[in-house]
């Protein structure tokens, strides 16, 4: 649309985005161009805490039917792909269908058994020595909660991993065509364990799914499907990328790790900092239903809307001229990394307590963090994602 592109915003595109550091990118567009649009595939950039707020909370205007992603502009669909692709009044009833496993006091529930998992990987972690701290902790820990969660007993987990990895958007180890297949595989297998569990019901997540009623019928095998594909793959990359960010994060900043080691308090308050610092999801996109005006910008009915999560958990309005440090005792510390409103994260408590419990143990056993060979972030403009980091878990 002519007058109104904004250059800096090709900075945010598959490619061309700065992913090892977007924070320069995203300060600029906060100060020069909140609300800025980017002409090719065209959306608006909406770069400030504030209008995000104002995107996320309000999705009679910025509606999540039309995609969720910068690659699904123009996409149309049969059936909604994943429960994010809802609104309200559809969403409402999805959403309260799966939420009750997800509440916080549900949850705490499972502190002993995601220990159990948490406390087997850390002891085989080899102390003093370069170890992958995502291969032998942050890839496995999230996979192994969900599967426990979901029911799926003798999984195995390498073959779920590379389910997770292929339907990941823009997954880059796999083409369109072996991601299409990889899907198949997963629904069917999913499908299987669902038609299973009908017959014969368990106390698991999958059980509760294929049992479910809404407005009075049984969830057909698209709906069964969508929430077990979006379970499966929702908690996984993402938890994966807090715990390896982190860690890296923790190697590059030693005088905080020396301050959640000395402290006498839950490390709670430091999870929210490490949720900001490194925003496991940079975006989502939403759609304007009509005209409306977003930080002082006319949008048009059609126009796709991104939300830059990470940016605005970097904004200075928020967090104050410190915004761009790390601080594991920031509080209050009102971050986004779970989104906001509507679409609120479902497993936010299930992820707190995952990092909350990997914290805790590593604090007990480990007096610093040293970067000792390759940390690769990927290039992904959805997912802040560390594929490998190399550091040396020193022993207390
Ligand atoms: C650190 C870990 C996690 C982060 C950073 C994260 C981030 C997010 C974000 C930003 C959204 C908002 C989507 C939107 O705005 O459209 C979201 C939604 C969602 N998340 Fe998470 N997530 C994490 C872990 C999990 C886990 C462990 C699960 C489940 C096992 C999960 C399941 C979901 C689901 C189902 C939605 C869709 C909610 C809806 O549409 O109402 N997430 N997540």
């Amino acid at each position: 649309m002519p007058g109104r592109h904004e250059p800096l915003t090709e900075g945010l595109l598959e490619g061309a985005f700065p992913a090892a550091n977007p924070w320069p990118l995203y300060a600029r567009l906060r100060a020069e161009a909140p609300v800025a649009w980017c002409e090719e595939p065209g959306f608006w950039a909406v770069s400030r805490m504030e209008d995000v707020l104002t995107v996320a909370t309000d999705p009679a205007t910025f509606c999540s039917s039309q995609g969720v992603l910068v690659m699904e502009i123009g996409t149309t669909y049969d059936s909604p792909p994943t429960m994010m692709h809802t609104d309200p009044p559809e969403h409402t009833a999805y959403r309260a269908l799966v939420s009750p496993p997800f509440r916080k006091r549900v949850v705490e529930q499972m502190d002993a058994a995601v220990r159990a998992r948490a406390g087997e990987l850390v002891a085989a972690l080899a102390l003093g020595e370069p170890v992958d701290v995502v291969e032998s902790l942050a890839v496995p820990f999230p996979l192994q909660v969900i599967s426990d969660l979901l029911g799926l007993v003798d999984v195995d987990l390498d073959r779920l991993y590379r389910w997770s990895e292929a339907l990941i958007p823009g997954s880059e180890d796999f083409t369109p065509d072996q991601a299409l297949e990889v899907s198949a595989e997963v629904t069917a297998y999913l499908m299987d364990q669902a038609a299973r569990r009908r017959r014969d019901p368990g106390e698991d997540l999958i059980s509760m799914i294929a049992l479910a009623a809404l407005d009075g019928r049984r969830l057909d095998d698209v709906e069964v499907a969508m929430f077990l594909i979006q379970l499966l793959v929702a908690g996984n990359e993402t938890t994966r990328n807090l715990i390896s960010g982190s860690l890296v994060a923790f190697a590059r900043h030693p005088e905080q790790w020396e301050r959640l080691r000395k402290s006498k308090d839950g490390v709670g308050i430091a999870v929210e900092e490490l949720l900001r610092w490194t925003s496991p999801v940079i975006s989502f996109m939403r759609t304007a239903t009509r005209d409306t005006v977003l930080g002082g910008q006319a949008i048009s009915a059609g126009d796709p809307v991104l939300m830059l999560y990470a940016s605005a958990n970097r904004d200075e309005a928020t967090f104050g001229p410190s915004a761009a440090q790390l601080d594991i005792t920031r509080d209050p510390n009102h971050h986004v990394a779970f989104g906001f409103g509507t679409h609120f994260c479902l497993g936010a408590a299930l992820a707190r307590l995952e990092a909350r419990v990997i914290l805790e143990l590593l604090r007990r056993r480990i007096s610093h963090l040293e970067v000792a060979g390759e940390i690769v972030t990927s290039p992904s403009t959805v997912i802040a994602g560390v594929s490998r980091a190399i550091l040396r878990l020193h022993p207390a």
